[in-house]
C-alpha cells in the first residue's frame, strides 16, 4: 500500500515536472455562476471540472449513512465538515485522469479548506494557479437560483437558466436529454440560509488569498452573460497560469 502511494506520488511529480497542472479555485455565492463557467471552461482546458457541491450531492445519492448525514447538512444551507469535503476532494484529485488539472468548483469555502488546498499542492511540488472570486448582487443572485434547471442525471447535471439560459427543448437537457429539475437547497428559505453561511465565511478566505497572493476577482451582474463572464475567468486563468 505504501510503496504503491510512493510510486503514485513518484509518476506525478514526472508528469508535473514536464507539463505544469492548471489549478483553478472558483469561488463565490450560492448562484454565483460557478457551475455555470466551470462547465464549459474545463472541457475547453482539458481540465477536470471537480464541484464539492456535485461530490456531495452524489454521496447523497448513494444513500449511505455519511450520505444520509451530509443530506441533512445541504438541507440546512451549511456546510459540510471539512474531514468530509477533504476525503472526497482528494480522492478525485489523486485520479490520474485528472492530473493536468481542475477547475475546482465550490471550493475552499473555509480559511481551512484554503491552507488545505496549499499544503496539499505543497506537497505534490505544485501550487494552485489562481482564486477565482465571482462577485453578484444578492438581489441577481435570487433571480437566478429561481430560474435554475438542473439536468437530473447526475454524472451529467449541467444548469440552464429558464430565461438567461434555457435549454433547447424546455425541460430536457441539451446533452443528455434527462429531464431538467429543481435542486432540493433552492428552495427560497434554504438559499437565505446558504447566503448567511457564505457571508460568514467567505471575508477570511479572501484575506488569506490576499496574504498568500494569487487572487482574481470578477464582478458581474444578470447583465453579464455567461459567455461574458466565461471569457473574464478565462483571461484571469490563462495570464495566471504563464506566472
Ligand atoms: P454547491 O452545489 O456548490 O452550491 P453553491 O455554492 O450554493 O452554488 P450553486 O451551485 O448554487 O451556484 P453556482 O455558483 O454554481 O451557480 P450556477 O452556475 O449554478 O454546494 C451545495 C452545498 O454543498 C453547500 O450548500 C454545502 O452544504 C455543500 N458544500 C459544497 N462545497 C462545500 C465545501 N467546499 N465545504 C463545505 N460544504 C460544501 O448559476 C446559478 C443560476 O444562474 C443558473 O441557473 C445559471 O444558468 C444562471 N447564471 C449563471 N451565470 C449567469 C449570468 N452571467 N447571468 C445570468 N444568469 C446566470
Ligand atoms: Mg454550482
Amino acid at each position: 500500500m505504501k510503496i504503491t502511494r510512493f510510486l503514485i506520488g513518484f509518476a506525478r511529480s514526472l508528469v508535473f515536472l514536464f507539463r505544469r497542472p492548471i489549478y483553478v479555485t472558483l469561488m463565490g455565492g450560492p448562484g454565483a455562476g460557478k457551475g455555470t463557467v466551470a462547465q464549459t471552461l474545463a472541457p475547453e482546458l482539458g481540465l477536470a471540472h471537480l464541484s464539492t457541491g456535485a461530490l456531495m450531492r452524489r454521496e447523497v445519492e448513494k444513500k449511505t449513512p455519511l450520505g444520509q448525514s451530509i443530506e441533512k447538512i445541504m438541507k440546512a444551507g451549511k456546510l459540510v465538515p471539512d474531514e468530509i469535503v477533504f476525503k472526497l476532494l482528494e480522492q478525485e484529485l489523486e485520479r490520474p485522469a485528472n492530473w493536468r488539472g481542475a477547475i475546482l468548483d465550490g471550493f475552499p469555502r473555509t480559511r481551512a479548506q484554503a491552507e488545505w488546498l496549499t499544503a496539499l499542492f505543497g506537497k505534490w511540488h505544485t501550487r494552485l494557479t489562481v482564486a477565482v472570486q465571482l462577485e453578484v448582487p444578492e438581489a441577481d443572485i435570487i433571480e437566478r437560483l429561481s430560474g435554475r434547471r438542473v439536468c437530473s442525471n447526475t454524472s451529467c447535471g449541467t444548469t440552464y437558466h429558464v430565461t438567461f439560459n434555457p435549454p433547447k427543448t424546455e425541460g430536457v437537457c441539451d446533452k443528455c436529454q434527462s429531464a431538467l429539475m429543481q435542486r432540493a437547497d433552492d428552495k427560497p428559505e434554504v438559499v437565505l440560509a446558504r447566503l448567511v453561511e457564505y457571508r460568514a465565511a467567505q471575508a477570511p478566505i479572501l484575506a488569506y488569498y490576499g496574504e498568500v497572493g494569487g487572487l482574481w476577482s470578477i464582478h458581474t451582474t444578470n447583465k453579464n452573460t455567461p459567455a461574458q463572464v466565461l471569457a473574464n475567468v478565462k483571461s484571469a486563468v490563462l495570464a495566471s497560469s504563464k506566472r
